[in-house]
């Protein structure tokens, strides 16, 4: 250890924040200014413009796609949407238990099942993140179906990555609005710089573990309530309250007991997440389609409250919650619909990692006793 050490200093950086370690050309989380910028456009520039289609090839890109470019990617991603017999078999026999837990377990078999799995150059990472992309939809939908006992359906070509997504869980094409606040949804939550999940997936990969321990590290990541299910939990907190006039009686009891409104806060923005207004906007477009305002206005006046109360901001989590309820998205697949839309963001964080690779280690402060003697196990204490 040398003097720089920061652990040798006695510096701890607890959850490793305000730390930067590394630099990354595919996204600027901007907490002072919340800003969110992909590739260089803020987001509000893309959101409602580009579709999902267009986003992840920017993000594995670096452009945005030509018009040539576009139909070929879109080309790829369609014709990789349908799963193998084995998977689907293999889906059919594994318990129907959390959807984040089952979708981790498959995709994690499928990194099994994948000969070519150990392959890091940037060619076959390119490949299984597109194969990736376009499968997570599949895997997400076919759960769902499995566990309802419905009959499985495949992916409709000619839909879009958002249309295709509802029209394989509902079992019917959708109101083209309804698969424009998705396509939105998924644009919004594709990438997010060095959050816990990410970093987690780089962190495995950084190892030169293969392609898909990236990704089952950063969906067991987003599985937390702190991360990714902070939107099935706000979708509950949302539900417990059930009307606009409980929603006071409500903030003054969680406060009461020292818990927490999910969809709040954040650790980089220091004001409002800029994913937000954009949720808030597709929320309450798709809360009138469907001739169901209440979840917004609940959601609109909560968010009043526990300004007024604590001072909090939203997060990405917090419209999301009443958006997806809205696109009758069952509220335990919540969690996985982000991992839906990040699975972009996760495949070009481990291309980025894998170009210019280093090992991910840090420094931990001991605090623990030191110079202790070994006693034989008949004369230690109980
Ligand atoms: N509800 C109530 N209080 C909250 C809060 C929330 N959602 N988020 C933060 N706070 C309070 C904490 O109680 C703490 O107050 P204190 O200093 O009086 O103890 C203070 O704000 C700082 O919180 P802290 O947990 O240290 O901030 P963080 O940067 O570690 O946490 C989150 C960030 C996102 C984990 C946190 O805001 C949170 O738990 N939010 C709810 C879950 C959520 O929506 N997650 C999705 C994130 S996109």
């Amino acid at each position: 250890m040398t003097a720089q050490d920061p652990a040798a200093a006695g510096h701890v950086q607890k959850g490793l924040e305000g730390v930067v370690v590394s630099e990354t050309q595919l996204s600027d989380v901007d907490g002072a200014r919340c800003q969110l910028i992909y590739r260089g456009y803020e987001i509000g520039e893309l959101v409602g413009k580009a579709a999902y289609e267009e986003v992840s090839f920017l993000l594995l890109n670096g452009h945005l796609p030509s018009r040539t470019e576009l139909a070929d990617w879109t080309e790829q991603l369609v014709t990789r949407r349908a799963l193998s017999p084995d998977i689907i078999q293999l889906m059919e026999q594994l318990p129907f238990g959390n959807p984040m837990a089952y979708l981790r377990s498959v995709i994690s078999i499928m990194g099994l099942a994948d000969s070519c799995a150990e392959d890091l150059s940037p060619q076959a990472l390119r490949e299984r993140a597109l194969d990736l992309i376009a499968k997570t939809p599949t895997l997400i939908t076919l759960f769902d179906r499995l566990r309802h006992k419905r009959s499985m359906l495949g992916p409709r070509p000619d839909l879009g990555h958002a249309a295709n997504f509802l029209f394989m869980l509902h079992g019917e094409e959708p109101d083209p609005e309804f698969a424009k606040a998705l396509d939105a949804y998924f644009v919004l939550l594709a990438e997010h710089g060095f959050n816990a999940s990410t970093f987690a997936a780089r962190t495995a990969v950084a190892t030169q573990s293969d392609f898909y321990s990236g990704i089952t590290a950063a969906l067991g990541t987003l599985k937390g309530p702190l991360h990714g299910a902070a939107n099935t939990k706000a979708m509950e907190m949302l539900m417990e309250i059930g009307s606009p006039d409980q929603v006071e009686p409500y903030v003054q009891k969680t406060l009461s007991d020292h818990k927490r409104f999910m969809g709040f806060g954040h650790r980089v923005y220091k004001g409002e997440d800029p994913r937000a207004k954009h949720l808030k906007h597709f929320s309450h477009q798709m809360g009138a389609a469907r001739g169901e305002l209440q979840w917004f206005e609940i959601s609109e006046r909560l968010q009043d409250a526990v300004w007024q109360a604590k001072k909090l901001y939203i997060n990405v989590d917090f419209y999301s919650a009443s958006l997806l309820y809205y696109l009758r998205i069952p509220v335990d697949l919540f969690t996985p619909m982000f991992a839906c839309a990040r699975t972009a963001g996760w495949a070009a964080h481990i291309l980025e990692q894998l170009g210019d690779n280093r090992l991910i280690r840090p420094l931990a402060l001991y605090v623990g006793p030191r110079d202790l003697k070994f006693a034989p196990l008949d004369q230690r204490s109980a």
